[in-house]
């Protein structure tokens, strides 16, 4: 058994098919009508998932999250071994064909270096995922992984499978449930609580590292509602409209292309190091 597997619910997949799903999901040129019935007929695991995840995902829930990993007391470590920790998450169900956590990460910053994109975007892209070490930290993968979307006011329809909030807590919550909710209009996404997984934990561990552009890409890849769908608008500032076009630039790297080519490490590695030394310090606090 992976450590992932030990921790998760045996009716989910592993925690990559997550981001596939979401990836299939949006994929370019989808119409609504596509988008609809695809999310209609998922597999009974994706529905449990989005399930669980919107059942849990309460203010009270984030806010003791935030808690427990902004912090960053985890301990320090350097990026290598963050992602030497991150890839202990193994699928074991097909090992051949599956890419590791750390193969998806060089693969992502590999296809920004190719383009010729800034350094500090290769770097981001190296980083994106390393958040999803909350699974080894023992949250369950409906914590970690999927869509993200705020807390503290109403649910946008644009969040998949929005019936599931029917069993969410914070219903009974009238202040929760109205547009702005416990935010004031324009208020700007820094002071919203996201649901909480790997986007908000990994911006946490970099912000003092990268540029705003960065911390967007990292701190809300996974807010489609946002970034796909225009929902929430109400609640960003000018900041935020402006850097919303490079969690659009981001997404189309993060892929898992499957069967190709896996990134060769010995090879890319001393790139790395000198990328990782004009970013990072040795080590940072996890
Ligand atoms: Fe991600
Ligand atoms: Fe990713």
């Amino acid at each position: 058994m992976s450590q992932l597997a030990a921790t998760s619910n045996p009716l989910d997949p592993e925690m990559e098919q997550w981001d596939e799903f979401l990836q299939g999901r949006y994929r370019e040129g989808k119409t609504e009508e596509e988008f609809r019935q695809y999310d209609a007929t998922a597999t009974p695991g994706v529905a449990e998932f989005y399930r669980l995840n919107h059942e849990n995902q309460t203010v009270s829930y984030v806010l003791a999250k935030e808690k427990e990993y902004f912090g960053l007391t985890r301990g320090q470590k350097s990026i290598w071994q963050a992602a030497d920790f991150l890839n202990t998450l193994v699928d074991d169900s097909d090992p051949d064909t599956d890419l590791t956590q750390l193969e998806h990460l060089l693969q992502t910053s590999e296809a920004m270096r190719r383009d010729n994109r800034p350094r500090w975007m290769v770097a981001t892209g190296f980083v994106h995922d390393l958040g999803k070490v909350l699974c080894l930290y023992g949250e369950p993968q409906w914590g970690v992984v999927g869509d993200t979307f705020p807390v503290g006011c109403a649910w946008s329809k644009d969040i998949v499978f929005p019936e599931y909030f029917a069993q969410n807590p914070d219903l009974h919550n009238p202040l929760y449930q109205t547009k702005y909710g416990i935010y004031e209009p324009n208020c700007g996404l820094d002071a919203v609580h996201m649901s909480f997984g790997h986007d908000g934990y990994i911006y946490e561990a970099m912000k003092n590292y990268l540029p705003t552009s960065a911390l967007y890409m990292l701190r809300y890849h996974s807010f489609y509602p946002w970034h796909k769908h225009g929902a929430y608008t109400h609640l960003t500032n000018e900041q935020d409209q402006q850097n919303l076009h490079w969690i659009h630039e981001f997404n189309q790297y993060d892929l898992y292309s499957k069967g190709h080519t896996k990134p060769n490490l010995a090879e890319l590695k001393p790139y790395y190091d000198d990328l990782f030394a004009e970013f990072f310090p040795t080590t940072l606090a996890w």
